[in-house]
């Protein structure tokens, strides 16, 4: 990896184990005001110091973030569709790397659609962004989305082929869902890359979310990139908190939910 990626990447992986709290927000891109986003400012405000990284677009970036917060930055730079289009996975690139590179970020995110109509069009995005972030030293994050086929989600097989073809493009960070099921398949498939794990639509209860991020982490990722299972829990820094204590201090998740409520 490049001097510069190196650079760029210690900014995102922290801690003496080298892992990340990243909180994604990149979500009002697609789905709009979501519950939990509505101020963006605020929310950026009240976790500043619980993050190791912030997952966003630019909008967002430069209007409520804080270039001192400290955190590390991930610009998300595809998009181009929403929930009310014909297709939420026609996604196009956004912004390009001088414009990540002028706003001072630490990686770029791109969505790679495995296995639906769009594959094509964004593993080509992908692999062109590949090059270019090696040419000026940006790490590359690829978020392996899914389709409207949620069941995919928890299949091993599934995430294993989208999270080996985003290693295959260069990525330096690849982004998945936690599965039951053979993890560690997932996990392997990623030869080395560092994998952290999404947190997917809110699940029933805040053991369940800190649950699958101490199996993800015993099992080899090197964080959480979660969005709505922080911030549309009852208490979202409570939960940075605890997902923090399971991540860099290998707290069980047991203990991280009394944390939680106490
Ligand atoms: C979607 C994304 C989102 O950032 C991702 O889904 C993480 O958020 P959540 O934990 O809410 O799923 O990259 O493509």
């Amino acid at each position: 990896m490049s001097f510069g990626k190196e650079v760029r990447m210690s900014r995102i992986f922290r801690g003496k184990n080298n892992m990340t709290v990243m909180l994604a927000l990149d979500h009002g891109m697609a789905l709009g005001p979501m519950r939990g986003i509505e101020r963006p400012r605020e929310l950026l405000n009240s976790v500043s110091g619980s993050v190791d990284s912030i997952m966003l677009n630019k909008g967002i970036l430069v209007q409520c973030a804080s270039p001192s917060s400290g955190a590390g930055i991930v610009l998300r730079i595809s998009g181009a569709a929403t929930i009310d289009g014909p297709d939420l996975t026609a996604e196009r690139l956004t912004t390009t790397i001088e414009e990540a590179l002028r706003l001072g970020v630490d990686a770029v995110a791109t969505s790679i659609f495995v296995g639906t109509p769009n594959e094509h069009a964004s593993i080509e995005a992908c692999a062109l962004l590949s090059d270019e972030c090696d040419r000026f030293g940006m790490p590359l994050l690829a978020v392996t989305a899914l389709g409207k086929d949620r069941e995919k989600a928890f299949k091993s097989r599934y995430l294993a082929l989208a999270v080996r073809v985003a290693a295959e493009l260069g990525a330096d960070i690849i982004k998945t869902y936690y599965c039951e099921d053979g993890f560690d398949k997932v996990v392997e498939a990623a030869v080395g890359i560092p994998v952290v794990i999404a947190g997917g639509p809110l699940m029933d209860s805040n053991s369940q979310v800190l649950e699958v991020a101490e199996k993800a982490i015993k099992i080899g990722a090197r964080g959480g990139d979660m969005g709505r299972n922080v911030w549309q829990s009852e208490k979202p820094i409570a939960m940075l908190k605890s997902l923090r204590d399971i991540i860099h201090e290998g707290v069980t998740a047991q203990e991280a939910l009394l944390r939680y409520w106490n």
